[in-house]
């Protein structure tokens, strides 16, 4: 595979969810700052005719940004066209040949259910249409490490590593770009960056909203697959790994897949799952569901850097605000010198990766007045957000360009199924948590860093 632009995107599932809210806006701003002006070949089985396709994506874009420039969208329907038709049937994979036309290096992008991806692949095949080209695929990459196994086997009978770019939006995302940036552009992170200062690593992904309409899919899924064992684990990555030696994308993902192969595989003991009041009456949620909608897990990275320092990933649905955090909490001075400090009131790094963009430095100082007592201060960057990229611009962008960098190879994606394997299909029903609550409260007791959890504020 040659790293020349992609020459055509073609967009399966262009009728659904996804590509309404997400796909379909970053198109737009793509198209608005002239990064994008290829051919875009929509694909779905609904028989609609191209103005339907064209109204659809209007309405996606206006719901994500509030407006739209008329001008803007015209030059993105020049470039729109629609091809329908069963993903099983062989003629589909026809039309869209010759939609595809003299296109030399299209990118297909599979934003369809995973039980479709074998299908798609090899009508592509079948057809030609995989010929040249690259492919981009939707999580949930596998459903437990046989699955992905089985995924892997299928995608690569038809295209090679290089090829395949396994999207996981959350790496896209500017905060997590920045995280990365901040780690290794500065030196005085790196001597502390150890077992020798950091006390405990806690994430949280609090979202204080339900499955909203998604009940089928989540209760196939649950927290622990939906979100921890891709997004968050992948924020895990980049805070415990070493600088890569270089710039290439696979520079990056090794020293990623380091840390992969040494986190612990997880015990039932590493995890508090719980679910919230009122999951059961979700739509599409099965009577009695067993399914965690909050869950909270413990890992460990068995190398010598970081030996014996807990990591701790909490994430849940109707939680009391929506935000995602890092703390990366440092140990005590040995001393007191001056006033008693109390045992969680020493240094962090704080990331606010979710919804403001934030690095913040948590110290002590001395708080005004006669005596010497101090108090906790943050010295915080904030990010305006006004130049932020949405990560499926990046994304889709990245993956036309070539560069997988910010994409899941294979060897990770098995790998993170590896370390979650025995906690994922637990039949006991979870505790019940009351919605705008930090979870099982009593499931929770004694259950988190030492000096315990923060919070994220709104
Ligand atoms: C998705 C999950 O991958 O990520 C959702 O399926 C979750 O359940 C979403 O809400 C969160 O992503 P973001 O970017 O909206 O915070």
């Amino acid at each position: 595979m040659s790293q020349e632009r992609s020459d055509t995107l073609v967009l399966f599932g262009a009728t659904g969810d996804l590509a309404h809210k997400k796909i379909f806006p970053a198109l737009y701003a793509m198209v608005a700052k002239g990064t994008l002006n290829e051919p875009v070949i929509g694909v779905a089985f609904d028989p609609w005719d191209f103005a339907k396709l064209q109204a659809r994506a209007r309405d996606g874009i206006v719901n994500a940004l509030g407006s739209i420039d008329d001008k803007i969208f015209a030059r993105l329907a020049s470039l729109l066209r629609y091809v329908s038709g069963d993903y099983r049937a062989p003629a589909t994979f026809e039309k869209l040949k010759t939609a595809l036309g003299s296109a030399e290096r299209p990118l297909h992008y599979l934003a369809v259910p995973p039980a479709m991806f074998e299908v798609v692949v090899q009508g592509l095949e079948q057809s030609g249409a995989a010929q040249g080209a690259r492919l981009m695929v939707e999580k949930p990459f596998g459903h437990d490490l046989q699955s992905a196994r089985w995924l892997n086997r299928v995608l690569h009978l038809v295209f090679d590593e290089k090829s395949i770019f396994r999207i996981d939006h959350y790496l896209g995302k500017e905060a997590i770009q920045n995280l990365l940036y901040f780690r290794f552009a500065n030196s005085f992170l790196e001597p502390i960056w150890n077992r020798n200062y950091v006390e405990s690593v806690q994430i949280t992904m609090a979202e204080d909203f339900g499955v909203e309409g998604r009940g089928r899919f989540y209760d196939e899924v649950g927290c622990i697959r939906d979100v921890i064992e891709n997004h968050l684990l992948n924020i895990l990555l980049l805070l415990a790994m070493e600088p890569p030696v270089g710039r290439s994308a696979d520079d990056l993902i090794d020293e990623k897949v380091q840390v992969l192969r040494a986190i612990r595989t997880l015990t039932r003991d590493d995890v508090v799952r719980g679910q919230f009041d009122g999951y059961l009456n979700e739509p599409g949620v099965a009577p009695n569901s067993p399914v965690e909608t909050f869950a909270a897990v413990r890992f460990f990275v068995d190398t010598w850097r970081w030996q014996d320092v807990p990591f701790f990933i909490r994430a849940g649905k109707s939680l009391p605000v929506h935000a995602t955090e890092v703390i990366v909490r440092l140990k005590r001075p040995p001393l007191d010198v001056f006033d008693p400090i109390k045992p969680g009131d020493c240094n962090h790094v704080r990331f606010r990766i979710d919804p403001q963009v934030a690095i913040s430095i948590g110290a002590r100082r001395k708080a005004p007045g006669d005596d010497m007592v101090g108090e906790q201060v943050e010295l915080t960057a904030l990010d305006d957000s006004k130049g932020d990229m949405p990560p499926y611009e990046r994304l889709i962008g990245d993956a036309m360009n070539g560069n997988g960098q910010l994409f899941t190879r294979q060897d990770a994606s098995e790998l993170a199924w590896r370390i979650v394997g025995p906690v994922l299909g637990d039949t006991t029903p979870p505790p019940v948590y009351a919605p705008k609550t930090w979870g099982p409260a009593e499931a929770m007791a004694g259950f988190g860093p030492p000096n315990g959890w923060i919070n994220p504020a709104k």
